[in-house]
């Protein structure tokens, strides 16, 4: 479904973001793993189309998204929640998961089965809909996010540090809603730090360190998270039970 390959980019002309590679199959999470300043918000972005490709591709369902302006990638199937959930907080929730379906060209009758559908996937906030946004707790501005991209009705979803900020009960009610999207058939590209939370639903992972993938493969395949803990602090083990390690030239 997504499919990134060999991808370079950063900001101007500084490389942030070597080679990268790895695909997200529909119906499954692919985890970007990776600690503080390693790239992963910058791959994101650039698959958005909000940093340039210096090169490598990016392709959705087979296309070449890389050419195509944000909104016509967006068009194209891609749904974005970009880090720290931005949300309208003086609109109240249903304006805010209204305005997720605009701005992707959702027909009309649509918006209403989408809203039921975001409602289904986060109870609290069907309670809730003629509350502005900035009067909801972290982890229902956190699921309006999501439930805003879901109005666009994407086929690949891709969430950058949904856990970030939220206490642990939240994060696995956020991590549940991720399972039950993928359920739909949905294709997701999760971006953690949080390792546990998100191998936890993730059926692929990739470790980002400097810009590089230095371990990648199906979560089924990581029976010590401590690999890819270290992972993070630079001391990659050898190739472990079906996981590469891909280690940086
Ligand atoms: N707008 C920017 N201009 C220049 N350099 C940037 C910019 N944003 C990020 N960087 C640099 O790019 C590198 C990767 O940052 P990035 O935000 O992609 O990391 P990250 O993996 O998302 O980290 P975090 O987990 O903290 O969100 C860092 O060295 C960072 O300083
Ligand atoms: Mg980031």
């Amino acid at each position: 479904m997504l499919s990134v390959k060999d991808l370079v980019t950063g900001y101007g002309d500084m490389r942030v973001v070597r080679e990268v590679s790895f695909d997200v199959l529909p119906g499954e999470v692919t985890a970007l793993l990776g600690r503080n300043g390693a790239g992963k918000t910058t791959t994101l972005r650039a698959i958005a189309g909000l940093n340039k490709i210096t090169s490598g591709s990016v392709r959705l369902d087979g296309a070449d998204i890389g050419p195509l302006p944000p909104h016509r990638r967006i068009r194209a199937g891609l749904g974005v929640v970009q880090e720290n959930k931005r949300v309208f907080k003086r609109h109240t929730v249903e304006a805010n998961l209204l305005l997720g379906g605009y701005s992707t060209g959702v027909r009309r009758k649509q918006l209403r089965e989408s809203l039921e559908e975001v409602y289904e996937l986060f109870p609290a906030l069907r309670g809730r809909t003629s509350t502005p946004a900035g009067q909801l707790s972290g982890g229902q501005q956190q699921m309006l996010a999501i439930g805003q991209a879901i109005m666009g009705r994407p086929k690949l979803l891709m969430l950058d540090e949904p856990s970030a900020g939220l206490a642990p009960a939240i994060v696995l009610e956020v991590m549940d809603s991720v399972e039950k999207l993928k359920r739909s058939g949905l294709g997701i590209l999760l971006v953690e730090q949080a390792v546990e939370a998100a191998v936890g639903v993730a059926d692929r992972v990739a470790v980002l360190e400097i810009g590089r993938v230095v371990m990648s493969g199906p979560a089924g395949a990581i029976d010590d998270l401590e690999i890819i803990k270290e992972a993070y602090f630079g001391r990659v083990p050898g190739t472990d039970a079906g996981l590469t390690t891909g280690a940086p030239d």
